[in-house]
């Protein structure tokens, strides 16, 4: 089992759409039950996009002992989901026992590794408990970002955050970062070129080098949530399909030279 997530310190940056997305696309060539998303956004945003039931147990039921991992599982036309709960925005509160708790997430989903090839985590909007739960349970991280200073600025606070628990005294995680997207890249753009350049002077500075993807701006990606769908699934050869998928075959790529 593999376990991915889309994460940059700010919101926006498309978290929520590209893990949608990507999760199809695996759902696409492995098979839609072999894929899990996990929603860890106190907002419901990928639960709600893609159509699932927002009534039904959830993953701090899950956390929090209350549900067995598999019994929170609902299966979805895109892929198999465990939704969040809008409780989770109290989640620092709820989980006190921080040096303990911050392992529950990588507890539970080992429940799920014989079921599961791929894990994709929706990550919580802000810095808390969950934040670090991620950091550990995950292998492989991509940092999405736009091509707008702050975005850029969180890239840095993301890579830095992410060292901090894969380095030194305070090792925790053994995530990997594997990749940049530029979300709402335009070539035709000073902006765009870029911040281009800066992602690609980061992936020359790390050892595995990242790769690095973009995908532009498209109506149909902001569209799709409201249809409960994605564009990989309705229109895969679209060029934002085209470019989902390009993403998908480098992050294969790159656990594929990790194996
Ligand atoms: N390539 C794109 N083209 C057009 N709209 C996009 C694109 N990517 C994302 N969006 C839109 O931008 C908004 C933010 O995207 P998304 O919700 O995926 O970001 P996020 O990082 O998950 O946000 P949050 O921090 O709130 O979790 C959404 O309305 C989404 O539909
Ligand atoms: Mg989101």
């Amino acid at each position: 089992m593999k376990v991915f997530a889309f994460i940059t310190a700010k919101g926006g940056c498309g978290k929520s759409s590209l893990t949608l997305e990507a999760a199809t696309v695996f759902g696409n060539m492995y098979g839609k039950d072999k894929v899990l998303v996990i929603d860890l956004d106190q907002q419901l945003s990928i639960s709600k996009n893609c159509g699932a039931d927002t009534e039904a147990p959830n993953i701090l039921d899950v956390l929090q002992g209350e549900v067995p991992i598999m019994d929170a599982v609902q299966h979805n036309d895109l892929f198999d989901i465990i939704i969040a709960s809008p409780k989770l925005a109290r989640a620092d509160n709820i989980f006190d026992r921080a040096e303990e708790d911050e392992y529950l997430l990588a507890d539970v989903l080992d429940f799920a590794k014989d079921t599961y090839d791929y894990v994709f985590i929706d990550p919580a909007p802000s810095r808390n408990i969950l934040q670090e739960m991620l950091y550990i349970a995950a292998d492989y991280i991509v940092i999405p970002t736009r091509v707008d200073e702050s975005s850029l600025d969180a890239v840095v606070t993301t890579e830095n955050e992410l060292n901090r628990l894969t380095n030194g005294r305070n090792k925790k995680s053994h995530a990997k970062l594997i990749g940049y997207v530029l979300n709402e890249y335009n070539k035709q753009t000073a902006l765009g070129q870029m911040a281009l350049e800066t992602l690609e002077q980061s992936s020359e500075e790390k050892d595995n080098n990242p790769f690095i993807a973009t995908v532009s701006s498209a109506i149909r990606v902001s569209e799709a949530k409201t249809l409960h769908t994605a564009v990989c699934r309705t229109e895969k050869s679209s060029k934002t399909g085209r470019e989902i998928y390009a993403i998908v075959e480098q992050m294969l790529e790159k656990i594929g030279e990790d194996a």
